[in-house]
């Protein structure tokens, strides 16, 4: 589980909790409500700093485990906790539920007490861990408060374990035994009823021995199935169209202590994403949002509150993972994000593979030949042609990639393009129509706020198309069509390597969707055979750049302030600089839009304050010389990027003792590919020298999957 939840940490990384069983359940012979037996532990929290929170002293309840900080202080704690309980560390179970989880607090500070798991009372009789936001959970608490609960934490999660010992309560009252009458996925979805917003849940109860139900809306959720040591799993694990073993209902889960029907050999690893479960198991289901799994002895089943039939399982697709765990891995880098910095020109050359065709047509032949293909826009290319606009939807990075690229979709397309920062689009509540395309750019694919919008445009009746880097997450299941980035796994919170190769898959997009204008012909071939040698151009400049800006940020590194002008394509690339600087170096930093430079930024300018001037060979290179002698002009302290080998810019740097950064140069649209790279550099080299946590900058997450 430590392993899994270091794997995830770049999901939130401010406080961590798990939850262990102090007993073994109940074989599948037998049922009972509270077993004794030869417990791990007296199932004594050990919550760091609380003693009010999930006391359990009662042998079936779980031994719970919370504290802030990095994973490794809950390893500390629970190796400390072993210790001093004497704990059996090697005894096997037959049955074991456990839960965890890695918070990036929303509500309530990073603290033991608001650590998840949260549970519903001092026994522990319901114990839940959340990734997501409940948006109605002060109206739920309020309802509990006034039947006699109270909270201990300052969590949205909390009124979950509460509903759920409630409804517990309520139903076996009604049926007036003690015994759990209701099965545990219905209990569940009883409660999620009551629930708004977003959710990934794990709940398991001391009620249900042995037994876990997760269920998912709005948060992304995989359940890696692995055989257990006997390897006898097959009767009663699968979950394909061919049945579910025993669990093929809820009413049949009442049997679920047949003993025919038990194998005893079912690992389940749920987890928010593969990486966490990827070395246990490659076989994953993708949860669908209102889906509802059950695990219990030995099988599982997947029920969905949306089918009209809910005590019916829903099949769901077993799928193998190419993933493997080295890709996750540093691969010999001190951190994530240098590595897929320097991993760019392979994960660009993947996201062109098999998609763009390096041979042009033969010299006078007047057929068009295809150059790009991309396989998920086939069937919608001419609906995209005749859209009324396009609108790119994004947040951060991947809203720059989009800027970045805006530019070459308006040519090669000649249809309107708007961008929309997906938060703001939501609170406008924008227009948006049935004749509209709106393409969502996600690394992650699971952005709320990205997720949010894509569901408003569909509703609308426009076109959505995905580009995404997750296969199989929310944004590219939703969509109607899309393109993946295939650059590989992106860990480091900053994103670097998904924010190039989201460039060029606009770009090719607006390629195959201009494949058949001949008036276009040539300059699309260019673009084409620059593609082809892009992956080596940035090759070439990477180690050198590596050190130059190394030195550089050794320069820059107590600067209090960074700007960066730009213009054109390149505006993208000054905005998506100055977020690095702002998100790892924690330096404040701005992009400007050089052409809005007299218009108020100027007045910022003096000797002291570093300027980046992004001035490559483009056809904004004239305008860019102006801003450069304006700066000049009043002593500014600049840094130029320019295209390598350029005389102008190299007098400019004699002259007035300022700094060149060399590129390469290549065709325009291209050309912010190239140049981000050394900003990137800057900025984790400055990150070091500044002694921050590169791949988990403070209050950050990778994926955010909340909206407010
Ligand atoms: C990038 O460095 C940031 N961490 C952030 O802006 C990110 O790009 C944004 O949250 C969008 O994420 P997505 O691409 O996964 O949707």
């Amino acid at each position: 589980m430590f392993t899994g939840l270091k794997r995830l940490e770049y999901r939130g990384y401010d406080s961590s909790g798990m939850c262990i069983d102090a007993i073994d359940a109940p074989t599948p012979t037998g049922r009972r409500e509270s077993a004794s037996g030869d417990g791990l532990a007296n199932g004594i929290s050990a919550d760091g700093t609380s003693s009010s929170n999930g006391r359990v002293e009662d042998r079936s309840s779980p031994i719970i485990v919370k504290c802030p900080g990095k994973i490794e202080n809950l390893e500390n704690l629970t190796a400390e906790y072993v210790q001093q309980h004497n704990l059996d560390t090697s005894k096997v179970y037959k049955h074991h539920v456990a839960i965890s989880h890695t918070r990036w607090a929303t509500h309530g500070v990073p603290s033991s007490i608001n650590a998840h798991p949260q549970v519903s009372d001092a026994n522990a009789d319901f114990v839940v861990v959340h990734n997501g936001i409940i948006t109605n959970y002060q109206a739920l608490k309020d309802i509990l408060k006034k039947n006699g609960e109270t909270f201990v934490s300052e969590t949205d999660t909390e009124t979950i374990p509460k509903l759920l010992k409630f409804a517990y309560d309520s139903m076996t009252a009604e049926a007036g035994s003690g015994e759990a009458q209701v099965p545990f996925p219905k209990l569940v979805m009883e409660v999620l009823t009551k629930l708004e917003g977003a959710y990934a849940l794990l709940i398991k109860s001391r009620h249900y021995p042995g037994e876990l139900v997760a269920c998912k809306r709005g948060s992304p959720m995989i359940v890696g199935i692995k055989e257990g040591p006997d390897g006898s799993s097959s009767s009663s694990s699968k979950v394909s169209s061919g049945g579910l073993g025993r669990a093929a209902s809820i009413t049949r889960l009442r049997d679920q202590y047949n003993d025919s029907h038990w194998t005893g050999a079912l690992e389940a690893w749920v987890a928010s994403d593969a990486s966490a479960v990827i070395e246990h198991t490659k076989r994953v289901v993708v949860l669908e949002d209102n889906d509802v799994l059950h695990i219990v002895g030995g099988g599982y089943g997947i029920y969905n509150t949306r089918q009209a039939d809910v005590e019916t399982a829903v099949p769901r697709r077993l799928q193998v993972l190419q993933l493997e765990v080295d890709q996750i891995m540093k691969g010999g880098y001190e951190h994530y994000m240098q590595k897929e910095i320097h991993e760019q020109p392979e994960a660009i050359t993947q996201s062109m593979r098999g998609r763009v065709k390096q041979q042009k047509s033969a010299e006078g032949n007047p057929y068009l030949q295809q150059r790009i293909k991309l396989g998920g826009l086939v069937e919608t290319r001419d609906t995209i042609r005749r859209s009324r606009r396009i609108m790119f939807v994004a947040c951060g990075t991947s809203y720059h990639a989009a800027l970045a690229a805006r530019q070459t979709v308006e040519e090669m397309v000649e249809v309107p393009v708007v961008l929309e920062l997906a938060s703001d689009l939501l609170d406008r509540c924008c227009p948006i129509f049935r004749d509209d395309t709106c393409v969502f750019v996600s690394q992650s694919g699971e952005t709320a706020d990205t997720l949010r919008a894509l569901e408003y445009a569909k509703a609308r009746g426009a076109l959505c198309v995905g580009i995404t880097n997750t296969v199989g997450s929310a944004i590219s299941r939703a969509t109607h069509c899309g393109i993946h980035q295939n650059a590989g796994y992106e860990i480091g919170v900053a994103s670097t390597k998904a924010y190039t190769s989201q460039i060029i898959c606009i770009t090719m997009m607006a390629l195959a969707l201009a494949e058949d204008s001949i008036s276009k012909r040539e300059r699309r071939d260019a673009i084409i055979d620059e593609l082809g040698a892009l992956p080596d151009k940035m090759r070439s400049f990477m180690q050198v750049q590596d050190v130059a800006m190394k030195e550089l940020a050794a320069q820059l590194k107590d600067s209090n302030s960074l700007l960066f002008f730009a213009r054109g394509n390149n505006y993208a690339t000054a905005l998506e600089a100055a977020l690095k600087c702002k998100e790892v170096a924690l330096i404040h930093s701005e992009g400007i839009l050089a052409g809005e430079m007299k218009h108020g930024p100027l007045a910022l300018v003096d000797e002291h304050l570093p300027i980046v001037v992004v001035a490559t060979r483009d056809s904004m290179y004239k305008k860019m010389e102006s801003v450069i002698q304006q700066l000049l002009a009043r002593s500014a302290r600049l840094i130029i990027l320019c295209t390598a080998g350029d005389a102008t810019m190299q007098e400019y740097a004699k002259r007035s003792d300022c700094q060149l950064i060399e590129v390469p140069g290549t065709v325009e649209p291209l050309q912010p590919i190239l140049n981000i790279v050394p900003l990137q550099l800057l900025a984790y080299h400055m990150t070091v020298l500044r002694g921050h946590n590169v791949d988990q900058p403070r209050n950050l997450a990778k994926s955010v999957t909340v909206t407010d």
